[in-house]
């Protein structure tokens, strides 16, 4: 099957940064894919580009088969980008914004196209709105609508940059339905975030960024076990102290010891050796591997290969 999105040695420099250092990266058809990195790591050049916003200074992508400099009219119609930064035209209300979009793709005003801009509006709950000047809206609205504009002309391929920076947990909520929703329908997804409980709800595959290069890549699943485990994470009494073989397999942050462990069977014998040598706890829990445990290992550059 023709790859949603081929990337192929990417690279691009402003002045003295290298924003992209050779990015190859395959996106499948149907994929919920998560593309994560601290700022700055080239999150937004590479989404740029597959857009055609940003010139490449070398490397190929193609999205479905399109190339996006040769074949710019066919690869962009096959993409809907949600960008970074809120772009809005003051001049007009929602719906004639949407309109306006259409006929960027060239879309004729129809009912098929018509019915299709209510049912985006009613799922992202702006169909009261519509009417509204783009100006007279809040920020959250705002995000709203740019996500809307992404979606009029029906792209199989929806690409997200941090759509969910600053916004509020209903529109969170609301943008996730749908956008699983069309998921679910086929379309392929990217998501970028700093969310990261979102992306590992979310995505099924994730790579991360740092400074312009791709440094893992697996499935969520993968990640997770390969980078974090459960941990028993106490916090000691005043006084107490970890017995030693213990201390030595503890993370301690914060004053919260983490003690690792695989199997939940192995919980009683580590409570057991602490209540043997007497040392009291003031709190207790179970922590689950996390995506933030990961994505912080990954970054440090603990990883081994993380690249699969
Ligand atoms: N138009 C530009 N001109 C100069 N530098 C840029 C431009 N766009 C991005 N950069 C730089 O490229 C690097 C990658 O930026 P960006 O792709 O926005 O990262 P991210 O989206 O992961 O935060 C950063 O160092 C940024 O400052
Ligand atoms: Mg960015």
């Amino acid at each position: 099957m023709t790859p949603a999105i081929s990337i192929r040695q990417v690279t691009k420099r402003f002045g003295s940064v290298q924003a992209l250092a050779g990015i190859d990266l395959n996106v499948q058809q149907g994929e919920f894919f998560g593309l994560l990195g601290p700022n700055g790591a080239g999150k937004t050049t590479l989404i740029s580009a597959l857009a055609g916003l940003v010139r490449l200074d070398s490397g190929h992508i193609e999205i479905l088969g399109c190339d996006v400099v040769a074949d710019y009219r066919n690869a962009r119609r096959q993409v809907g980008v949600v960008p970074q930064e809120l772009v809005f035209d003051p001049f007009f209300s929602v719906r004639e914004t949407l309109n306006i979009q259409c006929g960027y793709f060239g879309i004729r005003q129809s009912r098929g196209r018509d019915a299709w801009i209510d049912e985006v509006l009613e799922n992202l709950d702006l169909t009261a709105k519509a009417k509204a000047n783009m100006r007279s809206l809040s920020g959250g609205m705002k995000r709203r609508v740019l996500v809307a504009q992404a979606l009029v002309h029906r792209p199989p391929v929806i690409v997200l940059d941090e759509p969910t920076a600053g916004v509020d947990v209903e529109l969170r909520q609301t943008l996730w339905q749908f956008i699983r929703r069309l998921n679910r329908d086929g379309h392929t997804i990217v998501l970028t975030t700093h969310y990261l409980e979102e992306a590992e709800s979310l995505c099924t595959r994730i790579a991360m960024l740092k400074a312009g290069r791709v440094v893992a890549l697996d499935t969520t699943a993968n990640l997770l076990q390969r980078f974090s485990a459960h941990a028993l994470r106490l916090r000691l009494s005043q006084d107490a102290r970890l017995p030693p073989a213990l201390a030595q397999r503890a993370e301690i942050k914060e004053g919260v010891c983490s003690i690792p462990f695989e199997r939940f069977d192995q919980i009683e014998p580590l409570l057991a050796e602490l209540r043997s040598c007497g040392c009291h706890l003031d709190e207790l829990e179970i922590g689950k591997p996390d995506l933030e445990d990961v994505f912080v290992r990954v970054m440090r550059g603990q990883q081994g290969s993380a690249l699969s």
